[in-house]
């Protein structure tokens, strides 16, 4: 049975004492109200990893980190690595996010570099894929998603690919509030899971793939129904802690 993965992307915001607040709220509700085994992870931005790690010790909530660098030390003013994040006992870290691929020309290659090292440092990657409104509209989305996935884990050795999660975020559906329809991410899941059995067989139905961009309360329900999506990676909606909760509920 894979694994049902609700994880939370900070991205730039709030300050320490928001942090604080949201990061034991989510704490609090999810020890109350959360009784299954989904997995609950919030990723939250580097300065407050630590912080993090000890407000969420004991309980059901994980972190992680939006980033690593692809190299394991050296001079690289303000990077991060992931043997760094594996000294603070961070599990999960996301790659990939269309954010990084877009402000700070992240490539396929290099994005194949950093699940290496994240892999090496027993970092749970958080995989990020997803086409542009203008590769969706030329009807060429399934190849080019696929091809994200072909170019940047199919190095991977079955064994390493079963440590991977996949999310699948359309950029068009990413903070518009414009989400994709149920269907629609239900046939980009189903897609990519037949794209990872054609090279791992039987090892695709393991792996958990979560879909993101303007994931709500309202609708989360209907997302997660499909029977190839096993979670969410939620940005806007994980800045608060209820309606985080709900959705992680909703699952
Ligand atoms: P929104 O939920 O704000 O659309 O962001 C999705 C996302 O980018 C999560 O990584």
């Amino acid at each position: 049975m894979r694994k049902k993965i609700v994880a939370g992307n900070w991205k730039m915001n709030k300050d320490l004492q928001e942090a604080n607040i949201l990061a034991s709220e989510v704490v609090n509700m999810v020890k109350d109200e959360v009784m299954t085994d989904t997995v609950v992870v919030m990723c939250t931005p580097y300065v407050y990893l630590n912080k993090a790690l000890k407000l969420t010790d004991g309980s059901k909530v994980q972190i992680g980190a939006q980033n690593c660098s692809e190299h394991a030390s050296g001079a690289y003013t303000g990077e991060i690595s992931a043997p760094m994040l594996k000294s603070i006992d961070v599990p999960y870290v996301i790659i990939g996010h269309s954010e990084r691929r877009e402000y700070f020309s992240e490539t396929n290659e290099q994005l194949a570099a950093k699940v290496n090292i994240a892999l090496e440092n027993e970092l749970i990657p958080i995989f990020c894929c997803g086409e542009s409104l203008e590769t969706r509209e030329s009807g060429n989305h399934f190849d080019f998603v696929c091809n994200q996935l072909t170019e940047s884990l199919f190095h991977l050795s079955a064994e390493e690919l079963e440590k991977v999660v996949i999310a699948y975020e359309p950029i068009w559906a990413i903070g518009t509030g414009k989400t994709a329809s149920a269907e629609q991410a239900q046939e980009m899941h189903e897609k990519l899971r037949a794209h990872l059995a054609s090279k791992y067989g039987d090892l695709a139905e393991e792996i958990s793939i979560l879909y993101g961009g303007s994931v709500k309360p309202g609708n989360a329900e209907e997302i997660f129904a499909g029977k190839d999506v096993d979670g969410g990676l939620i940005g806007g909606a994980s800045l608060e802690s209820r309606g985080f909760v709900d959705i992680v509920k909703s699952i």
